[in-house]
């Protein structure tokens, strides 16, 4: 493999148009990402016919920027990495079809990538000495789960959520509180202030590594409901600080614990809500306590970025896994 082997990478899975240069899956020359969060604020939530629109308008120049950014021309690039799932269809199919015709015009490989290995990709920048094995907390908007990462391309799923996704629900927590969206940073911000805790719900112990996030949600969503009936003030700080805190705790315990059970030495934090502050924290604190190292990814590298598909197509392309061709189309619903 020749070294300083160059990846223009390419992120449109959701609401952020992407490109990055990578250089050996390690060094990012250039980052750019083109947030659409202005425009689905008005909605509340992101609306998938706009967001595909507005990837059309962004792509072209956000290439080019990556490009310049990295001062670099598309002759010295070796290969373009796209995310192909999962993610909302209109999507990803402008990313991956301007990724095919650069490949095509540019006579260049073309490596196909899931966005959770991408996600987890981003430690590998973070961290330029992190290599597997290790246990990863997947934590996005989509995806909850605890998996074994054995090698770079070999994933094994210990745990996941049942019904929603982590950070889907603080999503809609945020919507019944009225925070607007991306419901994350708000409910967040707004947990730093909350002192009581209110216990929505119970642990249950019976789902063992597996999570459920949607009973929290629903008890919130009555509880609001019923103070809002009887006239009363809502506790919006106090819920947000509840319902962070006991969805935090219980990520990290059952992480501490299938990282013990499985005898790793390594946790690795990947996904949105790995922007998280007290789920960062935590985390750390917890691995600490129980003499496990823990690595957390950069802030550029939580929330979606396309220098995180670089690097995880850089390990696909090395191993001879994700090599694509013009017939390369989108999986909304790839799963991990
Ligand atoms: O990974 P991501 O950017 O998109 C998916 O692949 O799904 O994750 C987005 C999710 C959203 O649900 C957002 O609310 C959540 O990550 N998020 C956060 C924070 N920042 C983003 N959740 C909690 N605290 C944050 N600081
Ligand atoms: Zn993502």
């Amino acid at each position: 493999m020749k070294k300083d082997f160059k990846i223009l990478a390419i992120e449109s899975s959701c609401d952020e148009t992407s490109c990055a240069v990578v250089v050996d899956g390690r060094v990012c020359l250039s980052n750019i990402v083109s947030s659409q969060i202005d425009i689905h604020t008005r909605f509340g939530g992101v609306v998938p016919e706009v967001a595909s629109r507005n990837h059309i308008t962004a792509i072209d120049n956000v290439v080019k920027l990556a490009l310049s950014t990295a001062n670099l021309t598309f002759n010295d690039i070796d290969a373009i990495a796209v995310t192909y799932g999962a993610g909302l269809i209109g999507s990803l199919l402008v990313g991956v079809s301007y990724a095919k015709g650069l490949s095509y015009a540019l006579n260049k490989p073309l490596i196909a990538v899931n966005h959770i290995y991408g996600h987890i990709a981003g430690n590998y920048l973070t961290y330029k000495d992190l290599t597997p094995p290790f246990i990863c907390l997947v934590v996005s908007g989509g995806h909850t789960a605890i998996i074994r990462v054995d090698d770079y391309n070999h994933h094994e799923i210990i745990g996941e959520t049942l019904d929603d996704a982590v950070g889907e629900s603080f999503d809609k927590v945020a919507r019944v509180l009225g925070l607007g969206y991306p419901g994350g940073p708000k409910v967040s911000a707004l947990a730093e202030n909350g002192k009581n805790f209110i216990e929505f719900t119970k642990p249950n112990h019976e789902l063992g590594y597996n999570f459920s996030f949607s009973g929290k949600k629903t008890a919130i969503i009555n509880y609001v409901h019923t103070l809002q009936q009887a006239n009363k003030p809502i506790p919006k700080e106090d819920i947000c600080y509840s319902f962070e805190k006991s969805a935090v705790d219980e990520l990290v315990e059952k992480t501490i614990n299938a990282t013990k059970e499985y005898g790793y030495k390594k946790i690795v934090l990947a996904g949105g809500v790995s922007a998280n502050k007290r789920l960062r924290a935590e985390l750390t604190r917890a691995a600490r306590e129980n003499g496990i190292e823990c690595y957390i990814p950069k802030m550029e590298y939580c929330t979606d970025n396309a220098a995180m598909i670089g690097s995880a197509g850089y390990y696909a392309f090395i191993n001879g896994v994700g090599i694509a061709d013009l017939n390369l189309a989108p999986n909304p619903s790839l799963s991990l």
